[in-house]
């Protein structure tokens, strides 16, 4: 039996603006995203039958095809029907670490490390870009995931060019354990009451996706300029969010008042982070906030930026 352990780090969103439609149904983005050492450990391993199987250690996430890291396998079963039988079928062990439901892309980290995995199990020999071009049929974070560090994400967010590494900084993430959003509902939401300020030209929307390029935020990403980084955190999706959970609303309030370089609600929600400079900040920003909502459903995660998502265990 031959196995390899994965880490799978999770992501946050320091920049995501939503300009458009799209005629597929999902929408144009332009967004900063940033892998955080925040990670669930997968294994993937040969089985004597042709079969995927999948187990967690968390009860809420499902062993069935619902799981994009069981899709992550079939997809790879599907495309390369041949080694799947020379080497027999995969089980897949979850040890979740990543808050489920909570727009760190923990479901995305999940299938970009079964990928991964799985290229060097059933030794297919696929490039990181032909695995992103897979992961990207799976979902728009799966690329990103699958690539790690810092990037701007445009097109659905599976558009990616890599910026220079953030990875210095360190970051607290905060999420109420019982509370979920749903990434459908807040992309409806978004364009039921923000849906006039989208540009329909495709020309205005490819300019758009270009200025982010030469935007305050990437020179301040460039020139590790942290202080203007966390002015420039930014994302729509707040707008919808904290409105209708003011759980989520008073929680980035708090966590702003606590200091730091910036505080965001990361992807469509509900996990809200506050960048700070040094671990010890981290730490006591994290203590802190425990002190400020003694509430246990309150989850509160010191970690830190980080370049590598995916990392294979030796
Ligand atoms: O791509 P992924 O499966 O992660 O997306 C989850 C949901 O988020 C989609 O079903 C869609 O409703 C929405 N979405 C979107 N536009 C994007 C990305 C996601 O509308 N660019």
């Amino acid at each position: 039996m031959r196995f390899y352990s994965l880490q799978a780090a999770a992501k946050i969103n320091l920049y995501l603006e939503i300009i458009g439609d799209r005629p597929d149904g999902f929408h144009e983005l332009v967004m900063i995203m940033q892998s955080v050492a925040l990670a669930d450990r997968l294994t993937v391993r040969t089985i004597g039958v042709d079969d995927i199987r999948v187990r967690c250690n968390h009860p809420q996430v499902p062993a069935d095809e619902t799981n994009l890291a069981y899709r992550a396998a079939a997809l790879l079963a599907q495309e390369f029907p041949t080694q799947i039988a020379k080497f027999g079928g995969v089980e897949i062990v979850i040890e979740k670490n990543i808050p489920i439901g909570a727009g760190l892309a923990g479901g995305s980290t999940n299938a970009a490390a079964v990928l991964v995995g799985l290229d060097l199990l059933w030794q297919l020999g696929l490039t990181q870009l032909e695995l992103q071009d897979l992961g990207a049929k799976l979902g728009s974070d799966v690329p990103f995931c699958i690539m790690g560090g810092t990037a701007i994400a445009t097109g659905r967010g599976e558009e990616l060019d890599t910026l220079r590494g953030l990875d210095q900084l360190h970051v607290v993430l905060a999420k109420y354990q019982s509370l979920a959003v749903s990434t459908p509902w807040a992309y409806q939401t978004y364009r039921q009451q923000f849906g006039d300020r989208y540009l329909n030209d495709p020309q205005r929307r490819r300019e758009r996706q270009q200025r982010i390029h030469s935007g305050a935020m990437v020179a301040a990403i460039s020139h590790h300029d942290y202080a203007t980084v966390g002015q420039e955190l930014c994302n729509d999706f707040e707008n919808v969010v904290l409105p209708a959970y003011p759980q989520v609303a008073q929680l980035k309030e708090t966590m702003a008042s606590l200091g730091g370089l910036g505080t965001l609600m990361s992807g469509s929600g509900p996990t809200v982070f506050t960048l700070v400079e040094t671990a010890a900040q981290a730490a006591e920003m994290a203590t802190r906030l425990r002190q400020a909502i003694p509430d246990e459903d309150l989850g509160i995660w010191p970690t830190q930026l980080t370049s590598t998502s995916i990392q294979l265990e030796p």
